[in-house]
């Protein structure tokens, strides 16, 4: 088991991650993943999000994406179809908010920043 946190504390276990929020933003953060996933994950490469309760979310764990690599084609398939994550300074271009499938794809883990989130004041 690893942690991990910014505006959540990330619980990484062997096939799932936990997301609890430590704060205000990260509630929020939260709340919106769900809301982005129910809405888009038919056709947007997002991190599978298996629940979500009062603003704590599971995901299917993902390798992550190494180097600092950020996946401009997938960025812009995102801003493409997902209107509220289409905005200036959005989360997308942090490369450590992508993960990689195993079948070779890259695959967003953080989608829960809108940009009234990205606002927020950022508890680090
Ligand atoms: N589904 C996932 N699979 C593997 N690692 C993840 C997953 N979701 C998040 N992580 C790791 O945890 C870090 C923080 O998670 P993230 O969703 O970006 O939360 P926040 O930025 O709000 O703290 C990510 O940068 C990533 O390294
Ligand atoms: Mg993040």
């Amino acid at each position: 088991m690893r942690l991990k946190y910014s505006t959540r504390i990330v619980v990484i276990l062997n096939g799932v991650v936990i997301k609890i929020p430590i704060s205000r933003k990260g509630f929020l953060q939260g709340l919106n993943e769900k809301f982005i996933w129910d809405k888009y994950n038919k056709i947007a490469p997002l991190a599978e999000l298996k629940w979500m309760c009062l603003g704590v979310v599971c995901q299917k764990k993902y390798a992550n994406v190494e180097f600092g690599i950020v996946p401009f084609y997938s960025i812009r398939q995102i801003k493409a179809v997902i209107p509220e994550l289409d905005f200036k300074n959005c989360d997308l271009h942090n490369y450590e908010n992508w993960g990689w499938t195993t079948d070779d794809k890259f695959i967003l883990l953080d989608y829960g920043v809108n940009e009234y989130i990205s606002t927020l004041y950022k508890l680090k």
